[in-house]
């Protein structure tokens, strides 16, 4: 299947692409994915498909899973790297519908509140949602760029507070079309993952995350999730391209710690430089590329390992 012009070996599917407009009639194609991604560079994407009502999911991934094209979710682009120059496949986009978010049950007194929302809405927004709504347990959130979805999907956290903690169901739609719900103890959440059971994480789009959070007052919880945006402030570069911290923790100890222990902030690759503020970010100056991007990487990874014998390992997802 080649989606777009300019590659190696057969022509275009038009017949494909005519099909896909007919379920997600705003779907671009050739998507440079440097607009949307936080590094502020990429590759070029076949096609970029926003979708925003149920049955445009279902027929969509129905008619990739039929067509055998490669699809993934585009969440808020902040952890991500598209580092072959052309992705040939079908990114996906949760709009519309998959940004609501609604209180499933009221808090009052001790009981809890359980808020239902969409997995294409911004992070920022649910937490900010709950704030207004007085629940508590996502304040350590706050600050935390990408979508709801994304988030669940890595099992976003900082400040000791990660969303799996939090989740009680996710309702997935396969790419059956079919949809289905799991409970927040068949969702496996570890230290940046989560496995649901089988392989339907995979094989399907997480549209709609239950949240169960504690009743508090708006004030305070709002007070707590400015404190939270400006010590990683204070921490972290801003205003550069970058996908926040790049590499997971080891266990026991911090990746940032580690790179700048070894000298290597402000070692640069191209336009990819190590953060001089924060071991662990990995910045765009200017015109990095995918490859200076993951030129840094290797390097960091090198060094690293020579001097401790630890290998760190991305967090962010690069394809
Ligand atoms: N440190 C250094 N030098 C540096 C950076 C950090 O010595 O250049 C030390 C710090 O002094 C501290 C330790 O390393 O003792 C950990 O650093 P920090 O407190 O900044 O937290 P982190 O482990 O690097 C994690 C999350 C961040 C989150 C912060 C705040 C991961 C991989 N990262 O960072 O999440 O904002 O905690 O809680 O878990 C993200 O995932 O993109 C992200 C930004």
């Amino acid at each position: 299947m080649v989606l777009i012009s300019g590659q190696v070996g057969e022509g275009v599917d038009t017949l494909f692409r005519e099909e896909l407009e007919a379920c997600c009639p705003t779907v671009q194609w050739g998507v440079d994915m440097s607009e949307y991604s936080t590094f502020r560079t990429g590759g070029k994407v076949g096609a970029l498909a926003e979708i925003s009502q149920l049955y445009e999911l279902r027929e969509t991934i129905r008619l990739l899973g039929r067509r055998r094209v490669a699809w993934r979710v585009l969440g808020g682009g902040s952890n991500f790297l598209l580092a072959s120059p052309v992705f040939d496949g079908v990114f996906l986009r949760l709009t519309g519908t998959f940004r609501h978010i609604s209180l499933v049950e009221q808090s009052g007194g001790s009981g809890t509140g359980e808020v239902l929302a969409g997995c294409g809405g911004s992070l920022g927004r649910l937490v900010s949602w709950c704030a207004d709504h007085g629940l508590v347990g996502i304040e350590g959130l706050a600050g935390i760029p990408g979508t709801v979805g994304g988030a669940v999907w890595m099992n976003a956290g900082a400040f000791d507070c990660e969303i799996g903690q939090r989740v009680s169901a996710l309702t997935v739609i396969g790419s059956d079309g079919v949809e289905r719900s799991f409970r927040a103890e068949e969702c496996r959440f570890s230290y940046r993952s989560m496995k649901l059971p089988g392989n339907g994480a995979e094989k399907g789009v997480i549209a709609w995350v239950t949240l169960r959070l504690e009743p508090g007052q708006p004030e305070e919880i709002k007070a707590r999730c400015r404190k939270n945006v400006a010590l990683r402030s204070a921490k972290q570069p801003k205003a550069v391209g970058s996908a926040g911290s790049f590499f997971k923790n080891p266990p026991g100890d911090a990746a940032g710690r580690l790179i700048d222990a070894a000298g290597l902030k402000g070692l640069t690759r191209g336009g990819a430089m190590v953060s001089p503020e924060h071991g662990n970010f990995l910045i765009n100056t200017g015109g990095a590329t995918p490859e200076d991007i993951i030129a840094l990487m290797q390097e960091v990874q090198e060094r690293v390992y020579q001097q401790v014998g630890i290998k760190l390992e991305p967090e962010v997802v690069i394809l």
